[in-house]
């Protein structure tokens, strides 16, 4: 196991580079197999979801090769349509490969995705969605079988905006017969991103970042080179870190608009912001004052893998906030972790209660999850003296050379083998 000891205190200046989104190359890796074609995707993070995401795809028969910083996928030899249980177990976004192994082998098998520990994460809407296409469906010890004869287009709604059922459904539909519409679709920028990708290899569809997604199915596939969108959760982690231990950075290569709610509550607590293309300049230099309350919402809301971070920050400002998440039944798992450094925060339900101290205290802390272990850095960094944020591989799985950007901007942070 590994873990971060940090020495708190320091303030953060310079410059970060925004790594391609782990949310969309996730997806985009699944959408490799609807073609025979080469994909190549240009600067892969070097995150350990992306590197299992392309061990699955191995697994499917699928070529990868890395070239520098890009990912080349033949799957031209696939030839297996189940994926391996241990893989689908680390990685909730396994289960994004139904979709495009049903429309390429017409059958598929996978046992239940795992991923964070945040939530009950159930898959109902992939497969009720999968069978309005006419994918036959059955649950037995664990596994999830899937056959159908043809893909056949159809008007689906989704019971609430999953980006992952949204995402399932677009792969699954793009060589259906007809035309497939979702209505109630996620809107996070992710999923226009995966629309991007899929019409460039030759894919009709259209609607991705509204409410309802339409695409008409299509005969073949092609390759592609593709470089997907910034990832908006890592520059709002680097932002967040700036405004709690002081300083001035600038998140370099980053998209505003996909994280403009985060950008305005760091305002409203006080921290100077500046937008300028690619480049979001954030300068503070005083105590925050608090934001009296923050509610995750789907996009374009105030983002559920910002909750934890930003009540990190919460938990150093003046007087109080309210944190509300209303997407995952229990992902405040970080907040008992944030109480061994002082924090004053209770949970009731989906409500997180904070008071603002002064200063956090360094103390040994559990990482749980990936966005609650990066919460936990961040007040690592912001605390008095030392911490140590035990179990960093649920950290590695999102954020690429994480210790070493944070190094960059003046942090005191190093990765240690137990
Ligand atoms: C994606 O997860 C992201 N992961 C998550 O990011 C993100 O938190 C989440 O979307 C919400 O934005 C990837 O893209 C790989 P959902 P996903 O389906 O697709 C319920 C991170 O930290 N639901 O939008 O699993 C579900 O329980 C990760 O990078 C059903 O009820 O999320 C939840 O309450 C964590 N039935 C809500 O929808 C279903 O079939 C939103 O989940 C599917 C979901």
């Amino acid at each position: 196991m590994e873990k971060y000891i940090i020495n708190g205190g320091n303030k953060l200046y310079g410059s970060v580079k925004i790594q391609t989104a782990k949310n969309s190359v996730l997806p985009i890796l699944a959408a490799a197999v609807l073609t025979d074609e080469k994909i190549t995707i240009k600067n892969i993070p070097q995150i350990s979801d992306v590197r299992n995401m392309i061990k699955i795809l191995t697994c499917l028969g699928c070529k990868a090769v890395y070239d520098g910083d890009n990912v080349i996928i033949d799957s031209s030899a696939s030839d297996c349509c189940e994926i391996p249980s241990a893989l689908a177990h680390e990685l909730r976004s396994s289960v994004f490969l139904l979709g495009s192994v049903i429309s390429r082998f017409r059958s598929a098998k996978i046992a239940y995705p795992g991923g964070c520990d945040i939530g009950l994460r159930p898959v109902d809407l992939h497969l009720n969605g999968l069978k309005r296409l006419g994918v036959e469906i059955t649950e037995k010890n664990g596994y999830i079988h899937c056959k159908c004869d043809k893909l056949r287009g159809n008007e689906i709604m989704l019971d609430c905006p999953s980006v992952g059922a949204t995402e399932n459904i677009m792969l699954a539909a793009v060589k259906a017969e007809g035309v497939t519409t979702i209505a109630n679709a996620a809107r996070e920028p992710e999923i226009e991103d995966l629309q991007n990708f899929l019409n460039l290899i030759g894919a009709k569809v259209s609607g991705a970042g509204s409410s309802t997604v339409r695409i008409e199915g299509v005969k073949k596939l092609y390759g592609c080179e593709y470089s997907p969108i910034p990832d908006r959760i890592e520059a709002g982690t680097f932002l967040v870190a700036a405004a709690m231990c002081g300083g001035e950075i600038t998140a370099e290569g980053a998209k505003p608009e996909n994280i403009i709610s985060l950008i305005h509550k760091l305002r409203e607590n006080g921290c100077k912001i500046h937008i300028n293309n690619d480049k979001i300049v954030l300068e503070n230099h005083r105590r925050l004052t608090s934001v009296k309350s923050i509610e995750t919402q789907p996009y374009p809301g105030f983002p559920t893998d910002l909750q934890a971070q930003y009540t990190s920050l919460c938990t150093v400002c003046s007087r109080h906030s309210i944190i509300t998440e209303n997407l995952f039944e229990t992902r405040f798992k970080y907040v008992p972790e944030l109480r061994k450094m002082g924090a004053d925060i209770t949970v009731i339900g989906r409500n997180a209660f904070v008071r603002g101290v002064e200063k956090l205290k360094g103390a040994s802390v559990m990482a749980h999850d990936l966005r609650g272990g990066a919460a936990l850095v961040l007040a690592g960094l912001a605390a008095e003296g030392r911490s140590e944020v035990l179990d960093i591989s649920h950290i590695d799985r999102g954020y690429g050379s994480f210790e070493y950007k944070l190094r960059n901007l003046g942090a005191d942070i190093v990765r240690v083998t137990v």
